[in-house]
């Protein structure tokens, strides 16, 4: 026998032997899921300094979901949760860099929004006798608290535990036409219960309107994975604020049922988006404010049960605020790229803004968003992952 023989031999033998070693591909744990999913997330592409302050990608994790965050905007960039097969899933829609979200058409993504979650009608409202005017940056009306909204500020962070994020900030008097200095504090916490936890408070020198909420969307079959028309919805309320044109509430408080907005048993996103009706034309689908109350658990209203069709995510919302902004994603316009590569396609994502209702300074008969010099505002949302 030659010695090359014998080496090749050799050679083969060890390979024989040697146990394959398992590519990512071939069975993922929950951990290399994660680990495939947040590669879309890189640090480098979020520590920054903008506006003088440093901007971070921050992790949170608990139990068995694990969330990324930039104090830009006060927002959530990534959401990882198990799906019916234990696979991380990435529910929340977002984008791969700092860079993306200061150029790209939608602002909103993830964000805390303030001071004023959705529209005040023309900008204008009366405080203790005094008019106040604030930009119109939505047709005629104010969104999201004009175009320097929370969403585009940098939030002071703390991470005191793997699992909590602090974000402050102190929207200066007047800033963008709203009176009072209001400092605004910002917890958000992942519980053990597989929850996001969203704690919200905040205080004023001079009497001002407070109405914050988060703008997460979601998609609970993963982001870049289609619409949302086939996940299946619950809205505990039996009734919502219809709206104009310009989708400013009328006042009127009016029951779902025998609508396409009555969701107090499940059914589809998609089964009646398209409905012959004035509402909906007016949104472009979905876009309308729930009136919450009809269902109460954990303490808190609950407010909507979602479940993504595919991965059999399942979403509870639940909520200290009175109402429920549920966003159908009508206006997203395939302009932007997201984290995923996937374009934000109309209808591939929803949003559920827990919130006083819209236009409340204006509505006598809607709960009241003033707040005052001596007073707190506090409240509190919980968005809870399990699967059907
Ligand atoms: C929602 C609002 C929608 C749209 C969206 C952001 O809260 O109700 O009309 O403006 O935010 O694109």
């Amino acid at each position: 026998m030659n010695t090359k023989w014998i080496t090749s031999l050799f050679v083969c033998l060890l390979f024989a032997c040697t146990p394959k070693k398992q590519s990512v591909k071939d069975s993922p744990t929950k951990k290399q899921t994660l680990d495939m999913n947040s590669n879309t997330l890189k640090k480098k592409r979020f520590d920054t300094i903008l506006q003088g302050k440093p901007v971070k990608l921050f992790w949170l994790e608990n139990g068995d979901i694990k969330m990324a965050m930039t104090n830009y905007g006060g927002r959530i960039v990534g959401l990882y949760v198990p799906d019916k097969k234990g696979d991380l899933i990435d529910v929340n829609i977002g984008y791969g860099s700092i860079k993306t979200y200061l150029e790209a058409d939608e602002t909103y993504f993830g964000a805390t929004i303030g001071r004023v979650g959705n529209r005040i009608a023309k900008g204008k409202f009366t405080l203790n006798g005094t008019e106040f005017s604030v930009p119109t940056n939505n047709n005629g009306n104010a969104l999201h608290g004009g175009y320097k909204g929370f969403q585009s500020v940098v939030w002071e962070a703390q991470q005191p535990n793997k699992y909590t994020l602090i974000l402050q900030y102190t929207s200066p008097d007047m800033e963008e036409g709203f009176p009072g200095n209001l400092k605004t504090k910002v917890t958000y916490s992942l519980t053990s219960e597989n929850a996001v936890r969203i704690q919200y408070k905040a205080s004023t020198d001079k009497p001002t309107l407070v109405n914050l909420t988060n703008h997460a969307y979601f998609n609970l079959n993963g982001e870049g994975s289609g619409t949302i028309l086939n996940h299946k919805m619950q809205l505990f309320a039996e009734a919502f604020t219809p709206v104009d044109a310009g989708l400013i509430p009328t006042g009127e408080l009016r029951p779902v049922s025998g609508t396409p907005f009555d969701f107090t048993q499940p059914r589809t996103i998609g089964e009646r988006v398209e409905a012959d009706n004035e509402q909906l034309h007016f949104g472009g689908g979905y876009d309308h404010n729930y009136v919450l109350g009809a269902k109460q658990e954990k303490s808190m209203n609950h407010a909507a049960k979602v479940v993504g069709d595919i991965s059999k995510i399942t979403m509870n919302v639940y909520t200290k605020e009175p109402g429920v902004q549920f966003y159908g994603g009508n206006f997203m316009g395939s302009k932007n790229t997201l984290k995923s590569g996937a374009k934000d396609d109309a209808r591939t994502a929803f949003c559920l803004e827990t919130q006083h209702f819209p236009d409340a300074p204006n509505q006598p008969n809607f709960p009241s968003i003033q707040l005052n010099p001596g007073e707190t505002y506090t409240t509190s949302s919980e968005y809870h992952f399990s699967v059907e």
